[in-house]
Parts: structure tokens; sequence; C-alpha cells
């Protein structure tokens, strides 16, 4: 049966509260990996999606990438500002968000909609190999729990699909650091710091745009990221 939205077509309390239910489940069962407790908001997610609304050309349709999708709350944003002849392909590894994306598709009137031209990928976003091209990403993953490598490897590969001129939009949440400089182990800390150096490193050379998202728990930043035309 259809899911019903309410008028303004922000989630009901008992679907947002399924969501940060599943959500809990697997950041109890898996933190690493899924890098927060609960979903991201929809002021989140709304700046997350902001080369899906704003289009150089509005009549060229959009090839999109979410990398870690979970829930789907960012992905939602996303459904929400797709036009006619854009593509979106969600990319998930955990099975229990993957089948909820699945009933999201199959239910959700967002998701229904645009259904026919989504695409979910049981997968890490880097088994998608080097062949596809992408005009916008935008990337949930949890780069504060990942090594600089990882997070290297990653943004390497995202610079790959990415088209010229394409974006990159991605987050992190405020004050990590400096509490794990506080509570977490040496190793941790200094773990954290060099992933931080490795996206810093990608924000000073390609970086286009900051912001600060305050109301999401927790408070969360975004950088906006295009790759150059030549
Ligand atoms: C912080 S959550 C973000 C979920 C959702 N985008 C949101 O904002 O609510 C990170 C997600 O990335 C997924 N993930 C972790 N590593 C990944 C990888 N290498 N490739 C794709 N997804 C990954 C996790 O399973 C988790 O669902």
């Amino acid at each position: 049966m259809a899911a019903t939205q309410s008028p303004s077509g922000s989630l009901r309390p008992d679907q947002r509260l399924r969501d940060v239910g599943l959500f809990l489940r697997q950041a109890l069962r898996t933190f690493r990996a899924t890098g927060a407790i609960a979903p991201s908001g929809p002021a989140l997610a709304n700046a997350l999606t902001r080369f899906v609304d704003e289009r150089e050309d509005p009549s060229a349709p959009l090839t999109i990438l979410e990398a870690g999708a979970g829930t789907g709350a960012v992905s939602r944003a996303i459904v929400r500002h797709m036009r006619a002849g854009d593509t979106l392909d969600l990319v998930e590894p955990n099975s229990h968000f993957v089948g909820h994306l699945a009933d999201l598709l199959a239910t959700d009137p967002d998701f229904v909609r645009v259904a026919d031209r989504v695409t979910v990928h049981q997968a890490l976003v880097t088994d998608l190999g080097p062949d596809r091209r992408f005009d916008v990403i935008v990337s949930g993953l949890p780069f504060a729990n990942f090594t600089a490598e990882e997070v290297r490897e990653i943004l390497e590969y995202y610079f790959t699909v990415l088209k010229p001129g394409g974006h990159l939009s991605f987050f992190g949440y405020l004050y990590t650091k400096e509490v794990k400089a506080v509570i977490a182990p040496r190793e941790d800390y200094l773990r954290q710091a060099r992933s931080s150096w490795v996206v810093q490193e990608w924000v000073d050379r390609y970086g286009i745009g900051t912001e600060r998202v305050l109301p999401n728990i927790p408070p969360a930043w975004i950088h906006h990221l295009r790759k150059p035309t030549e």
C-alpha cells in the first residue's frame, strides 16, 4: 500500500521514528561504517542537494550519484528535486538499508514518482567501477571514521567518475575532532586528524563553498567541490 505524506511533504512522525530506529540499530551494530546515530535532518539534506536544484543548463538532464544512502534521508531531497530525464544511482553496502530503500521506491510517493530512473546498488561506492560518469555526486560517507588512505581512495574515485564541471557535495559533523581530542584514544584522534588533512587538501584544490548546518543533530558542515573543466 502506498505511504501517505504530510501536506508539507515532510516525514510524518511515525515515518521519522521508523527511520531513526533502523538507523540507530545499524549504528549500534556497525558504527564505523554507519558514522552517525540518526539520519540527516531535512535542512542538511536540502543543503546537500544544492547542485541537483541549481543547474547551469536547466534543459540538460543530470546523472546523479548518492554514496551512502542509509535510510534515504538525503535521497528523498534528491528525488524531490529530480526533473524529467534525470537518473539517480544510490549506493549503500548495508543490506538492511538497501531493503528499506527498495521499500521506499515501491511505496513512498516521493520515490515512486521517479522509481524507473533510480538504481540501488548494494556495494561500496568504489566498487561501482571507473567507467561511469556523473554530473552531481552527493556523499554521505563518514570520512571521520575512515583512514587517510581510504578517504584519498574515495575522493580520487569521485573525481574519476565526476564529469568536468560536475559537483561533489559531502558533509561531516562539527567539532568531532575537538571532542575526540578530549575523550578518544590518541591513536583514533591522530587517525581522524590525518583523514581530515586529506579532506582539506581536496577542499583547497577544488572547493567552491562551505556551509554550516546548525539545525541538524549533530550540527554539520558541508563542502561543495567542482571538478575543473580542463
Ligand atoms: C552517516 S551515514 C549517512 C546516511 C544518509 N546519507 C543520511 O545522511 O542520513 C553513512 C552511510 O554510508 C554507508 N557507507 C559506509 N561506507 C560506505 C562505502 N564505502 N560506500 C558506500 N556507502 C558506504 C553506511 O552504510 C551508511 O549508510
